[in-house]
């Protein structure tokens, strides 16, 4: 497939609570790629989880963390990447990540994003409605950045996997 030669790498962006991990999971099923979650993959190197990173390092340090997880991104091959909701907010990570491959928005409505995410304590930046409302506001701009973007309330991660791969192969 063209994308496999020319782009070994596919970025998911979007507000938490979007489908990013999901979607990237069933992506990678279908093209026989890897899946990655950056969240994950910072956990990992801190041995902390990201609440933990937030209350004992602070917001700059896991921003730090996360942008040092998206370099290291340039040794996968053939991968889909779930980034963080806020990981395609800063220039230099977007163009990291361009560098690297292509990227896909999935573009959720912030009620369906906060029912999914609702009292979940591992997300330290879940706040109220209108904080949410703010954040989201704050970030479309950057997420529109992205190649290709995707509504990704209607239809199940299979469904989004499927529709992706066509926006890819075009
Ligand atoms: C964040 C989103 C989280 C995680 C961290 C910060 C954000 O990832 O990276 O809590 O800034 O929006 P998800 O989008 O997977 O929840």
């Amino acid at each position: 497939m063209m994308i496999a030669q020319e782009n070994p790498c596919i970025f998911l962006v979007g507000f938490m609570g979007a489908g990013k991990t999901s979607v990237g999971q069933a992506l990678a099923r279908l093209l026989d790629f890897d899946f990655f979650d950056l969240d994950r993959l910072i956990e990992a190197r801190a041995e902390k989880t990201v609440a933990q990173i937030f209350s004992e390092l602070g917001e700059p340090e896991f921003r730090r963390l996360e942008r040092e997880a998206i370099l290291l991104c340039r040794d996968l091959k053939r991968a889909v990447i779930a980034l963080g909701g806020g990981a395609y907010v800063a220039e230099e990570n977007r163009s990291a990540v361009r560098a690297l491959g292509k990227t896909v928005w999935l573009d959720c409505p912030l009620d369906v994003c906060l029912r999914r995410i609702r009292g979940d304590k591992a997300r330290p930046l879940l706040g109220d409605h209108d904080q949410m409302t703010m954040l989201l506001a704050q970030r479309r701009e950057s997420y529109k950045k992205a190649d290709y973007a995707i509504e990704s309330d209607k239809l199940t991660p299979e469904e989004l996997a499927r529709k992706i791969m066509s926006l890819l192969r075009r």
